[in-house]
């Protein structure tokens, strides 16, 4: 008999707490902090406040703010009104005026570092740094809260309070291999502690956060997973979802910074430092290495929208900012007389080479190794050039000047594919690439944009003609200079015309 399906929703919320539940705890908490709820209109006949305005009143960079408030207005937290600006919404206006609920919010503030030490708690059992986090957890988590005024505080409070504990919840259970455990059988609170070199007390209140996740419960003094969690998390899909976990944490110092990040423009974690960027996509570019196989089916989709527009036979490729070369190798792939060049930095390069052997391709493909806002790329050198997952990496500053060389390479006839991340044209959603965005601004990064932000950049070096198509996971803009017709494909695919 086949297993019963997982629920999307409890799927959702898993990945949700592994990837950005903490980025969300640390917008709302940056806010808060910066004072920036404050400065926000709120009432009957308010008057909105445009960003640069909210940004010079704060003494901070507008970029950095924009970052942090995108995110509230996705929740609904803040009202932005095009053209005008931000305002607080009623409801949030409401709360904040009540000092024993900010009281509350402020008091979370101090926890964040402190958090990051949960794997130290749960085998020592004692506090860390002075502070009794086990406590805190129990008392978020385990006990009876305050009251909170009215169901839209409920809600900020769940989300800046809670939000980044529960992902610090997963990382220990991951980090202790309390999850592996687990996908074995159940077992006795003392067995799994002993095993797992834990305290008792300090597993049990893990256990506990856990179960309130309906990741784990308890029954005839057994602790195991939840039928959901053991759906979703069997021995195969485990490491897959552990392995979001480390790239968090990578960010989480970082977002402890993220009012300073916004206020002074110092980051962190920096990957405009060569050293910094060398660590981060080396490890980027080997995580997803190790799920190339689940990617390269997303990509060869990609590659079949670029073939219904013109034929590939023969066509010569670039991918910019390859990583794992999981782009470029799905145009090797398309089409037995492609050519692929797969442009990025020498130690990311490395990891491209065993997928080109493994799939056959290294006779039609170069590995080229450079920075790709100062490479020279020619003129009319390609039919298709691939930007995948690369725009929100850039400096926005240099983008102008980079398609206009992408543009000047591309022959007639060329097509230019931008993969990631698309928002809405009021950059308000979705959630999860507000979040995104908000992570690659914490590590002085660049932007993730939406289409009508792609096309004021496009159509002045020529790409005139650009469109969104929606893929599985991600979304692709295509650009060209209206010169290849569009496909036919259900309107559903089209994110916007
Ligand atoms: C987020 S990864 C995307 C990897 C891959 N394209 C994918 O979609 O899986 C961004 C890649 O861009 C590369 N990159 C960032 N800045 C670059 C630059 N200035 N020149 C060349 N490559 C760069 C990084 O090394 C990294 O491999």
């Amino acid at each position: 008999m086949s297993k019963p399906a997982v629920s999307p929703a409890f799927v959702q919320q898993l990945n949700f707490l592994a990837r950005d539940a903490s980025n969300e705890s640390a917008a709302l908490q940056a806010a808060f902090s910066l004072g920036l709820l404050d400065k926000l209109p709120r009432g009957p006949g308010a008057v909105p406040v445009s960003l640069e305005a909210l940004a010079r009143q704060l003494g901070a960079n507008a970029r950095g703010v924009r970052a942090v408030i995108e995110p509230l207005v996705g929740l609904g937290f803040v009202r932005l009104e095009e053209v005008r600006g931000y305002s607080l919404a009623d409801a949030t206006a409401a709360f904040l005026a009540q000092d024993a609920f900010t009281a509350r919010l402020r008091d979370v503030l101090a926890w964040w570092h402190v958090v990051a030490k949960l794997p130290e708690a749960v085998r020592t059992g004692g506090p860390v740094d002075g502070r009794d986090l086990l406590g805190w957890y129990r008392a978020l988590f385990l006990e009876p809260s305050p009251p909170a005024p009215g169901p839209e505080a409920e809600d900020f409070h769940d989300r800046f309070a809670r939000n980044f504990a529960r992902t610090q919840a997963l990382v220990t259970a991951a980090e202790l291999g309390l999850l592996a455990r687990l996908v074995e059988s159940s077992a006795p609170k003392a067995t799994l502690a002993a095993e797992l070199g834990a305290h008792p007390e300090g597993l049990g209140v893990l256990l506990g956060v856990l179960a309130t996740l309906d990741v784990t419960r308890e029954e005839d003094g057994r602790w195991g997973f939840t039928e959901s969690a053991a759906r979703m998390l069997d021995a195969t899909s485990l490491p897959y979802f552990q392995r979001a976990l480390p790239a968090t944490m990578a960010y989480w110092e970082a977002f402890g910074h993220l009012d300073e990040a916004v206020r002074e423009h110092r980051f962190r974690l920096d990957l405009r430092q060569p050293e910094t960027a060398r660590r981060i996509y080396q490890e980027n570019a080997s995580r997803i290495s190790s799920i190339f196989a689940s990617h390269l089916r997303l990509s060869r989709k990609a590659a079949e929208l670029v073939g219904s527009m013109r034929s590939l036979a023969g066509a010569r490729v670039l991918d910019v900012g390859t990583g794992s070369g999981v782009w470029g190798a799905a145009f090797g792939l398309a089409a037995t007389t492609t050519h692929v060049t797969y442009l990025d930095s020498p130690h990311v390069l490395d990891a491209v080479r065993p997928h080109l052997t493994k799939l056959k391709l290294e006779a039609r493909s170069r590995l080229w190794e450079g920075d790709c806002l100062t490479v020279d790329y020619g003129e009319a050198e390609y039919d298709v050039i691939l930007l995948p997952q690369i725009i929100p990496a850039l400096p926005p500053e240099a983008l102008p000047g980079f398609f206009a060389k992408l543009a000047r390479a591309l022959r007639p006839g060329g097509l230019l594919l931008i993969s990631g991340y698309l928002l809405t044209d009021r950059r308000d959603g979705p959630l999860d690439a507000l979040y995104f965005s908000l992570r690659r601004y914490v590590s002085n990064e660049g932007d993730v944009l939406s289409l009508p932000e792609f096309r004021a950049l496009l159509t002045p070096v020529g790409l005139s003609s650009a469109r969104g198509f929606d893929m599985p996971i991600q979304q692709v803009v295509v650009a060209h200079r209206g010169d290849v017709a569009w496909p036919v494909v259900p309107s559903a695919a089209v994110t916007a015309a």
